[in-house]
């Protein structure tokens, strides 16, 4: 990685930056000319970055909120890359409510996206964006939603199908999978947050050119392709790697091991220590990730459409760093909680390199 010097670092703060997808996020900036400056806990950590890139620092705690106020005064937007982001966030949120500054995050996480849409007049009062979710969840699925719902209007469900193929998860996604494993799944009924056993209903679908089983699940969109929408009925469904598909049947009992904070603990702990940090960039350059949306209104009209991305951390750090360089543009008109698709439009994600669609399929999906 190659720096510009600290003269051209914009207002910008990449909190997380030395971590898996912190870097990737890092990387593509720089490729775009929009250093940011770096920031996250670990000073040592950033040290090294920092030599590497040539781009300056600062180290602040999350639980040190003079050392946020110091790190947030004067910039304009952060980026936040440290998760999991149910514990991360709370300290930011309040350190850039009081320095002014927009929050951006890589959440996928329904209670994150809960909570900052809850916080929306708060925000817009001190002219504070908050637009979470700038990765792969939930930038594609959520510009694909926006794109059903302009094309069908009335629509009062949706489904959103996701299928990531030959690459893997970074030991941070991981981790913050973990630390939710006691939660149920969801869905979203007549506009409320409903939990619902992990993978309750399979289907089985052509996705990519192959046949694929897809289980329901809990994901972002359920919390934020409503706030985009409006549309009150909502479910994404996911390919699954077999090893965790098959241990759907044995919920209850994994359920039972795992409602201890002990152990999710223990199990985060073990993915932080044993794993590689993330994919490598070979499996990045071949994976791909396949989107499809299925709309539908009570008088029985439907609409279908596909999306087609880059693999998960690739798409990451396209759409968070494209996203940071729209923030800055009008960086004075933007407030209060935002969706990716309701700030940018449904085509947004067309301009991010790599992804094709909106292309359209059959309507003859089950309802
Ligand atoms: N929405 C999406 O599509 C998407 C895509 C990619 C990643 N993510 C999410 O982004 C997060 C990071 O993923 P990753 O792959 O980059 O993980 P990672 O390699 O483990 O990096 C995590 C980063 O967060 C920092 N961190 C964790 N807890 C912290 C705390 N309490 N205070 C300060 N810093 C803290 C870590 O710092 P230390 O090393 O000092 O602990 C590290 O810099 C995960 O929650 C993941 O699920 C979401």
């Amino acid at each position: 990685m190659r720096a510009r010097g600290e003269d051209r670092t914009m207002a910008w703060v990449l909190y997380g930056a030395y971590g898996y997808t912190g870097r990737l996020i890092l990387q593509e900036a720089l490729r775009q000319g929009i250093p940011p400056l770096l920031a996250g806990r670990n000073p040592r950590a950033l040290q090294a970055l920092a030599q590497e890139t040539g781009l300056p620092y600062q180290a602040a705690p999350l639980e040190d909120p003079e050392a946020l106020d110091r790190l947030l005064r004067g910039r304009r937007l952060v980026l936040h890359a440290a998760g999991p982001f149910e514990i991360t966030m709370p300290p930011m949120l309040a350190a850039c409510l009081r320095q002014g500054v927009h929050y951006l995050d890589i959440t996928g996480e329904i209670a994150v996206f809960e909570h900052l849409a809850q916080r929306h007049e708060d925000a817009r009062r001190r002219g504070v964006l908050l637009l979470p979710g700038v990765g792969l969840d939930v930038v594609p699925s959520d510009c694909l939603a926006a794109h059903l719902k302009a094309h069908l209007p009335s629509a009062t469900h949706l489904r959103l199908v996701i299928c990531s193929t030959r690459a893997g998860v970074s030991r941070g996604t991981l981790r913050t999978m973990v630390l939710n494993l006691h939660r149920p799944s969801a869905v979203r009924r007549d506009g409320r947050i409903v939990d619902i056993p992990p993978g309750d209903t399979v289907l089985e679908m052509v996705l990519g050119g192959r046949t694929r089983r897809v289980y329901r699940v809990r994901w972002g969109d359920v919390s934020t392709a409503y706030h985009t929408t409006g549309i009150p009925n909502i479910e994404v469904f996911m390919c699954l790697p077999r090893p965790l598909a098959r241990l759907l049947p044995w919920w209850p009992w994994v359920k039972a091991l795992v409602r201890f904070p002990a152990v999710r603990r223990l199990l985060a702990a073990g993915v932080r220590w044993l794993l590689p940090p993330g994919p490598s960039e070979a499996q990045r350059a071949r994976g791909r990730v396949f989107f499809e949306g299925h709309a539908w209104d009570p008088e029985g009209r439907r609409v279908c459409a596909r999306l087609e991305t880059p693999e998960g951390y690739t798409l990451t750090a396209r759409a968070a760093v494209a996203a940071v360089k729209e923030v800055f543009t009008r960086a004075e008109e933007v407030s209060g909680f935002q969706t990716p698709a309701r700030l940018f439009g449904p085509s947004w994600v067309l301009s991010l390199e790599g992804v094709v669609g909106f292309s359209p399929c059959a309507t003859d999906f089950p309802v």
